[in-house]
């Protein structure tokens, strides 16, 4: 159950002092019969709520792809640095907003938000190797040995090597511009499999996590919600 007010906040129509007035002025029906008080509990699953007699429907998951920056955690609290939550502003739900994985302080790209625990879940269980892809300059000459390296999986000092990842030379030169896609997400995995092979990753960007691309109108710090057809993709990962 839920206050009425906070209902229709969350469904964008209104701040909370907005949403009270349409209630005092008796434009907010529950079930039929005109709503009195804003604090009213209701059922958003099952009460039937129009305002000026349109049907509200309740949205229980909200998404957003965001443009992480470098800089800030991934995290919705931090003593220390800005987070990801800080970028999400002025949306009537970002306090249920958490980040779907995490990305280094000075890594960038795309970082979902939401409050759905169990496509999160899914998206980020070892399980489901949902891969990720990641755009990197890297000090040195890439290799087609290191191609081969990656593809092998790679020991970075713990217990089992990582699982195969693809790697692709863009570019090899003094500075190596390079894509690399893994299916795990393990601590600081793309650094670490690059010092495996002697060499330094100097920028680093995920640019897909599964079906969802990372939106190239999206500068670093910016966000949108996802289209319908973007989180009928996501949730189709088995
Ligand atoms: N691998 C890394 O090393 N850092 C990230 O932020 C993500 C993958």
């Amino acid at each position: 159950m839920m206050r009425l007010d906070k209902l229709l906040c969350e469904m964008n129509l209104g701040t909370r002092s907005q949403v009270k007035e349409q209630i005092k002025k008796g434009r907010v029906t529950v079930n039929g019969n005109t709503a009195q008080r804003p604090e009213q509990k209701t059922d958003p699953e099952n009460d039937r709520i129009c305002v000026d007699g349109k049907p509200i429907s309740y949205i229980q998951y909200v998404y957003y792809m965001l443009h992480k920056p470098a800089g800030c955690v991934s995290a919705t609290e931090d003593g220390r640095h800005a987070t990801v939550l800080d970028y999400i502003k002025d949306e009537p739900r970002r306090q249920e907003l958490f980040p779907v994985g995490r990305l280094d302080l000075d890594t960038e790209g795309l970082l979902l938000m939401t409050n759905d625990g169990e496509l999160a879940h899914r998206l980020l269980s070892p399980a489901h190797h949902v891969p990720k892809t990641y755009y990197a300059k890297v000090k040195g000459q890439v290799t087609g040995q290191d191609v081969e390296e990656f593809s092998k999986g790679l020991d970075i000092g713990e217990k089992k090597l990582t699982k195969p990842a693809e790697l692709t030379i863009l570019q090899s030169g003094e500075i190596s511009e390079i894509l690399v896609i893994i299916t795990e997400g393990r601590f600081h995995q793309i650094k670490r499999m690059f010092a495996c092979v002697g060499k330094e990753v100097i920028y680093l960007k995920r640019i897909r996590m599964g079906s969802l691309q990372l939106d190239e109108n999206l500068a670093p710090g910016e966000y949108r919600p996802l289209t319908e057809e973007e989180v009928l993709e996501l949730q189709k990962a088995k």
